[in-house]
Formats: C-alpha cells, structure tokens, sequence
C-alpha cells in the first residue's frame, strides 16, 4: 500500500516540491497525505493549497506550549494516516510526542556532510557559510533519521558536492539544493522499496 507522507517545512519547500512532484510523475508510491509549517507565510504553505493538499499553520503563535504543539503536530499528521513525516526545511525541533509517535520513520535533509558542519545553529545559508570560511574543497547534501538531537540520527544516504574557488555561499547553495532534490527523491524511493530500512 502507497506510503503516506506527512511533511514540515518552515521556508521555500523546495524539497517538499520535488517529493510531491516525484508521487505525481508516479515515481514514487506515496501520497502527500499533508503539509504542516510554523511559518503562517511560508512557500510551503502556498506550494500546498497549489497542490490541495491539506495545510496547516501549527506553531508558537496557534500553540504557545510547547507540549499543546508537540501534540496537535502528532494529532495532525495522524488525522492524515501519515507513516513516514518528511522534514523539509524545516527550522524547528522535533517533539517528544512526535519522536515517539513515528520512531525512525522522521527523515530529515541537511545541505552539509554530516556529522560536519550540523547541530544547533547550523542550517540552511549558515552551512555553506561555514563550509567557504573552512576552505572546504567539497560540501554535500546529508539525508538521515531524526532523533532526540539537531542533526544526529543514523545518515541514510548522502552526497557529495565540490566547491569550487569561485563560490559564494549563494552559488554554494543552489548547486546543493539541486543535489538535494534528487537525493531526497532518490532515498525515499529506496525507502519505498525496502532497500533502505529504517530503524523502527
Ligand atoms: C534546504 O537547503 C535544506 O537542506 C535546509 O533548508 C533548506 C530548505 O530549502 N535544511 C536545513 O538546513 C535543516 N538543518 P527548501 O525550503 O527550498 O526545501
């Protein structure tokens, strides 16, 4: 039986883009059953009502506690049937109450090899930032489980990306992002077929 995906994304949803778009061409058997944001503007949020695909702004703004958010989060993507939550971009942490609710089945991507350049404070832009600052000769895009800590899960797959001298971090960035949308798609799909097991 298809998959039903659930995804978090905070900015652009990009990534959440091309897992969709990747269930539409049939290349994946999944649906998008739902998207959720903390951000009530996000790109995310509009890529989702393109889509109708149900949406919801769920954060401290509509949830002030911590635990109420955690809960309607895990509530929400239940409402949806989701078993495998996809986080895309999104800025936030994963709750107690999620993290036990689909244990090993929270994927995250990361535009950065890790263990390298993860943690706390450590997304998006300010990656590649740090990856130039280093004088890093090559970069990559990380796909992992999530767990109780920023960045720290068993890596599912990743891939490399070289820099080149000339790079800024906006250069950096859309050359990563590309890898990423491939890498994403590519990974849940091994997912899918059982050659990537997750760890329950
Ligand atoms: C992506 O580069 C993703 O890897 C990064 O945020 C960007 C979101 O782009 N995520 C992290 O840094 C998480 N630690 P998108 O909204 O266009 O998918």
């Amino acid at each position: 039986m298809a998959l039903n995906l659930g995804f978090l994304a905070s900015h652009n949803g990009s990534n959440m883009q091309a897992v969709i778009d990747a269930c539409r061409a049939g290349r994946l058997d999944a649906n998008p059953a739902v998207v959720i944001s903390n951000n009530g503007d996000s790109g995310a949020l509009e890529r989702a009502r393109n889509e109708t695909i149900p949406w919801f702004h769920l954060s401290g703004r509509t949830h002030p506690e911590a635990e109420d958010l955690d809960r309607e989060i895990v509530d929400t993507l239940l409402n949806h049937d989701v078993n495998l939550v996809i986080l895309a971009g999104y800025m936030k942490k994963i709750g107690p109450v999620t993290l036990a609710t689909f244990p090993g089945h929270i994927i995250n991507i990361h535009p950065g090899l890790l263990p390298e350049y993860g943690g706390q404070g450590m997304y998006g832009r300010r990656v590649h930032e740090a990856v130039l600052a280093a004088g890093a000769r090559e970069t990559g895009v990380t796909v992992h489980v999530v767990d109780p800590i920023y960045d720290h899960g068993p890596i599912l797959a990743q891939k490399k990306v070289r820099v080149k001298t000339s790079d800024t971090a906006d250069t950096l960035a859309k050359r990563v992002l590309a890898v990423e949308h491939e890498l994403y798609v590519d990974t849940i799909a091994r997912v899918i077929s059982g050659e990537i097991k997750l760890p329950v």
